[in-house]
């Protein structure tokens, strides 16, 4: 390095250090650092934030969370923030929808608060978790770097027993920037909303506490059997407890070297959309004890069946991204049960909640109020498929979610992503995912929404091979405004496994009418619909379908006078009051189909 480079490298390191993300990338938190988080004592860190919008980074480029008011001598140093005093934000929220002038904001943005903790015992462990913030979010406690986490979508967990004191600071600093090394990359069909937006909190844990805890009816036709997989945070050998009262299951479960697991004899009644029966799971071990509400039910794939409880059901679906015009992704608890509920009344059983996995708080829901759920990762169209970091984010942000969500019996599908060209490193990549999902969970489906092979018009995607049931998105009507394609492409195919219709659909704006041929009017969307079921109602392997879409959404790829930076194909407005024609005609032919 020459001179003049030492000299400023010595007076003004942090601004001119270029690469300096990269000590901020040890520490991760994935999914190796989770922790079963059900029925545990909690302390909120939800509520006011300071907040500094920080275009540059310079938190993490100059150290802001030194705190460095004083130079070795004494002398008093200028610095660029004052925690304290910047304005403050009620969290969880996405930052662009609090101000106007943040709705477009995209980049890094600094949270910090103080909190008092008082330990409850000698042993406690603390674990920070952040239900989710878009896209990286470093973690910094009383001046110490604790972590990081990569992915938008799914929640991360920081052990900071060790920094934590009776007064602390804590400082979020959380980066939305789109990139296409990301997963997704800088192109999507959505809009990428920034910030901490899921419930922030401490959880208090016993020196060795249950870490893992994975319960579901064992997939044997016999609905008799119910498999219990404990992991404990250090390899310690113990007998834990799992106690099902309803049951009347009262069982041991012997721990070796932190892992255990029973299969136990039960009767429970079965989960379905119709009868969503939860039962309450308490497991103990040593001082820790956890619980679960938890519905039994046995999904498969039979020849071309979609099995359900030993019976064949159709999927009568919708797809559904999380947003509402209030709160961005940052949905309430009610905003989601007005979803599930306008699902219900357009007669659905299922949802595909995509293209990104929606909050725990979705198909905890799902579960108490009956739906079926499709859950994805966002492996959306360009990954970069060739990129081993890539995969390895992705494969993380799969195993989050389905470590989080292997308790739900709403879930039966695990998406590994959507619309992707079948290149040879597309398939090499998402093969790897769906054997990934099928090592993690022996009780659910793996499945993708596949393109339709365009030229010979034919359901022909690689990926289909390595897949329970095969997702497929076609525009016909639409994007391929011949409607004879439908048909055709229906008797060209003639797939092994079930297929789900994932998308179809058209735009039109709420209260635009005119003929079924004006693209952007209701009269246009709901006769797309008319033909789409008419055609797909003739095909005995299609076994499902999930049009394309519940709501109208935020796109900014979406410019037109009927669009103005929305996604128009929802059956509702965006704020879920106004039902366009279509979902009408689709309740209809719901309707019949549920009889
Ligand atoms: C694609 C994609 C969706 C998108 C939709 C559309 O199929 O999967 O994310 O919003 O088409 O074009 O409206």
């Amino acid at each position: 390095m020459d001179t003049d480079k030492v000299k400023s490298k010595k007076y003004m390191s942090d601004i001119h250090l270029e690469d300096y993300t990269q000590q901020y990338e040890e520490k991760k938190a994935d999914v190796s650092t989770m922790v079963f988080d059900g029925g545990r004592k909690t302390q909120s860190l939800n509520g006011q934030w300071h907040y500094a919008i920080d275009q540059y980074d310079t938190c993490l480029r100059q150290k802001w969370f030194l705190e460095k008011y004083f130079d070795e001598k004494g002398y008093s140093l200028p610095v660029d923030y004052s925690f304290d005093e910047w304005p403050v934000m009620q969290l969880p929220a996405c930052w662009n929808t609090v101000e106007k002038e943040y709705l477009l904001y995209e980049g890094s943005m600094v949270f910090t608060r103080k909190f008092s903790y008082r330990k409850e015992n000698e042993e406690e462990e603390i674990v920070l978790k952040i239900g989710a913030a878009n896209y990286l979010c470093r973690v910094f406690v009383n001046g110490e770097y604790v972590g990081m986490h990569r992915g938008g979508s799914t929640s991360a967990y920081f052990n900071i027993t060790k920094e934590l004191k009776a007064d602390n600071r804590i400082i979020l600093v959380v980066d939305s920037t789109r990139r296409p090394e990301q997963v997704p990359t800088e192109n999507t069909d959505w809009f990428n909303y920034g910030g901490i937006y899921r419930d922030i909190e401490l959880i208090r844990l016993p020196k060795t506490y249950i870490k893992d805890l994975r319960i579901a009816l064992v997939p044997d036709g016999t609905f008799s059997r119910i498999r219990a997989e404990i992991k404990l945070s250090e390899a310690v050998t113990s007998t834990a407890l799992i106690s099902v009262e309803e049951l009347g299951i009262h069982e041991q479960i012997s721990v070796k070297n932190g892992t255990g697991e029973a299969t136990i004899e039960a009767k429970p009644q079965l989960w379905s959309p119709e009868v969503p029966k939860l039962y309450e799971v308490i497991v103990s071990c040593l001082n820790d004890h956890v619980s679960d509400r938890v519905g039994f039910r046995e999904i498969k794939v039979e020849n071309r069946e979609i099995i359900l409880n030993g019976k064949p059901v159709f999927l009568r679906g919708v797809s559904c991204h999380e947003e509402s015009v209030e709160n961005g992704k940052g949905l309430t608890d009610e905003e989601r049960t007005e979803n599930i509920r306008t699902a219900k009344e357009l007669g659905c059983n299922f949802m595909r909640i995509a293209h990104y996995p929606h909050s725990e708080r979705m198909a905890k829901l799902a579960d108490e109020l009956g739906m079926l759920l499709w859950e994805e990762i966002p492996v959306y169209w360009a990954i970069r498929f060739e990129r081993e970091a890539t995969y390895e984010d992705a494969e993380n942000q799969l195993k989050e979610l389905i470590g989080r969500d292997y308790n739900r019996a709403s879930v039966i599908i695990w998406s590994v992503g959507n619309e992707n060209a079948d290149t040879d490193d597309r398939l090499q990549f998402m093969s790897r995912l769906a054997d990934c999902a099928h090592q993690e969970d022996k009780t659910r489906l793996v499945s993708a929404a596949c393109l339709v092979d365009g030229e010979k018009n034919v359901i022909a995607d690689r990926l289909a091979e390595y897949l329970d049931v095969i997702g497929i998105n076609e525009y016909c009507g639409w994007y391929t405004p011949d409607f004879e394609k439908l048909p055709q492409l229906m008797n060209n195919s003639n797939p092994s496994k079930p297929v789900i219709i994932t998308e179809f659909g058209a735009d039109a704006l709420p209260g635009h009418h005119g003929t079924i041929t004006d693209k952007g009017t209701e009269e246009c969307q709901a006769y797309v619909y008319e033909r789409q079921i008419e055609e797909i109602r003739k095909i005995s392997y299609i076994k499902g379908m999930t049009p394309w879409i519940l709501y109208d959404f935020r796109c900014p790829r979406r410019t037109s006078s009927i669009q103005k930076y929305y996604n128009r194909k929802g059956l509702c407005s965006a704020d879920k009051k106004y039902r366009k024609q279509a979902f009408s005609v689709l309740q209809k032919f719901y309707r019949e189909k549920a009889d």
